[in-house]
């Protein structure tokens, strides 16, 4: 048998159990989910402890939110230290203006080899697929960037927004099908309040959880709760 693969722990309470540990290590996850439902803080949680409590350098590409704007809230909305991690270098906020994928690449591999970063975000990937001519060249320019990460010893979270709530076969998405691990953040609505949920719903090579479980969103972060299936 193959030596096993190690694992990056997400640092999140409940999901880490849900994945046997965490997730692959060098490998790329999708965390979906329409407006609201979590997915920034997902991603910003997973740079976070791993800054925090594995020692691992995170970047965040923010292609969406200014990064002033995206600390902002993440500060107020958690306590959490991220501005020590930040002016210690250990987390390295970053907006490219040019949302084109030559520029994109040329930034990770100086940043990414120059600084050892070992987990990076990119929220979301939706713009890139904006302002990519076709899915053709959508896929082919994702799976080129997945595999130079993977090269350079990272392990990859990208977020992207989904447009429904409930998902049918057809609403997959293309980079659903590239990407080793799809994770699903829901926001239903249940009579007169929405309750927030998590699904894996694919990830290669892990004997993962099939259950959807619920979570919220708490001063620390998200927190998933195994032991209450909706
Ligand atoms: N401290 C907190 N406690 C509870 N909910 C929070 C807290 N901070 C943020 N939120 C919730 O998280 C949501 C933001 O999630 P975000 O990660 O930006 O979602 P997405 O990126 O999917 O649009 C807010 O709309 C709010 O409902
Ligand atoms: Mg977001």
């Amino acid at each position: 048998m193959k030596e096993k693969i190690p694992r990056v722990p997400t640092g999140i309470k409940g999901l880490d159990e849900m994945l046997g540990g965490g997730l692959l290590k060098k490998r790329h996850v999708l965390v979906t989910g329409g407006p609201g439902s979590g997915k920034t803080t997902f991603a910003m949680q997973f740079l976070y402890n791993g800054a925090e409590k594995f020692g691992d350098k995170g970047l965040f590409i923010s292609l969406e939110e200014k990064s002033e704007k995206l600390v902002e809230n993440l500060s107020q909305g958690f306590n959490w230290d991220l501005e020590k991690h930040l002016r210690e270098g250990n987390i390295v906020i970053t907006t490219v203006d040019k949302f084109d994928w030559d520029t994109l690449t040329d930034m990770l591999q100086s940043y990414v080899t120059r600084h050892k970063v070992r987990r990076v975000v990119i929220d979301p990937l939706t713009i890139l697929r904006l302002n990519t001519r076709d899915t053709f060249e959508f896929r082919r320019k994702l799976i080129g960037l997945l595999g130079f990460l993977e090269n350079l010893d990272c392990t990859v979270l990208l977020t992207s927004e989904s447009q429904s709530l409930t998902r049918e076969a057809s609403t997959y998405t293309l980079e659903e099908f590239v990407v080793d691990g799809v994770i699903v953040l829901y926001n239903i609505p249940v009579r007169n309040e929405r309750r927030r949920a998590l699904e894996i719903v694919k990830m290669r090579g892990v004997a993962h959880s099939n259950n959807i479980y619920p979570f919220k969103i708490t001063p620390k972060g998200i927190v998933v709760y195994q032991e209450e299936i909706i």
